[in-house]
């Protein structure tokens, strides 16, 4: 079933806060989820290894190196509704074996040009393949930790160099919420969080279930498209 794999080859962008607000959220609507680490940070299983309700319907592929990708990848995704890629936050050769397997790339920008340039890097990878190779790869980027309050200067800026680039932007921002970090301390889902100790979880909880929403339909649409085209 689909593999989408998060990317930006800067450091901090959101990439693996973004993999599990998708993570939670489709196993709160009940699907099965593979969540596979390459990052030699392991930000992810720490998470999972301290979760406080794993529950069932997850698995984690942890130490998972450019060697061990595809064959992770081949054997879960038939067994899993969906395969989450976390990718390292730095240019490794991960990311051209991610982009191979993935149905679908998403690529977390903050409104910060260093970030930009992480996500335009993963950008130029995926223009190449296509403009060289007529292997087009479906990909998105997500705008992450976005003020709720003010669209800043360069937070515009950036969403004027994708557009100009034809790039698809997720309609659905990730808004820097209090919650997404404190999910992420406290070991916890999202949906399991206490609203009294968490500050607008109900919008945190919208902003996610929005975000999972797009990001289905993507992964859908990106399984039906051919990858490589007719020369
Ligand atoms: N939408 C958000 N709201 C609040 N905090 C956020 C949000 N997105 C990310 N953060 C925080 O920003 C920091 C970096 O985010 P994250 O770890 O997701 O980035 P990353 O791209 O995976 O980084 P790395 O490349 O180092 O793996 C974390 O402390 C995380 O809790
Ligand atoms: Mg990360």
């Amino acid at each position: 079933m689909p593999v989408i794999s998060f990317a930006n080859t800067k450091g901090g962008a959101g990439k693996t806060t973004a993999l599990l607000l998708l993570a939670t959220e489709l196993i709160r609507r009940g699907k099965t989820v593979c969540v596979v680490d390459t990052d030699p940070q392991r930000w992810i299983s720490r998470w999972f290894e301290g979760a406080s309700a794993p529950g069932d319907k997850v698995m984690l592929a942890t130490y998972v190196t450019a060697y061990t990708l595809q064959r992770t990848i081949e054997e879960n995704a038939p067994k899993f509704d969906y395969v989450l890629v976390d990718l390292p936050g730095s240019q490794s050769p991960l990311l051209a074996t991610a982009i191979g397997l993935s149905d679908h790339i998403l690529i977390p920008i903050q409104g910060s040009s260093m970030d930009a340039q992480g996500g335009a890097q993963v950008l130029e990878i995926l223009a190449y393949l296509d403009q060289r190779a007529n292997i087009s790869i479906p990909h998105s980027v997500v705008l992450s930790r976005v003020n709720s309050m003010i669209t800043t200067r360069s937070m515009l800026v950036v969403k004027g160099l994708l557009a100009q680039r034809s790039v698809h932007v997720l309609d659905t921002p990730l808004i820097e919420r209090a919650p997404f970090r404190d999910m992420f301390d406290l070991k916890t889902y999202l949906h399991l969080m206490d609203p009294a100790k968490a500050s607008n979880l109900d919008k945190a909880l919208a902003n996610a279930a929005a975000f999972a929403d797009e990001v289905i339909d993507l992964a859908e649409k990106s399984r039906q498209k051919p990858r490589i085209r007719a020369a």
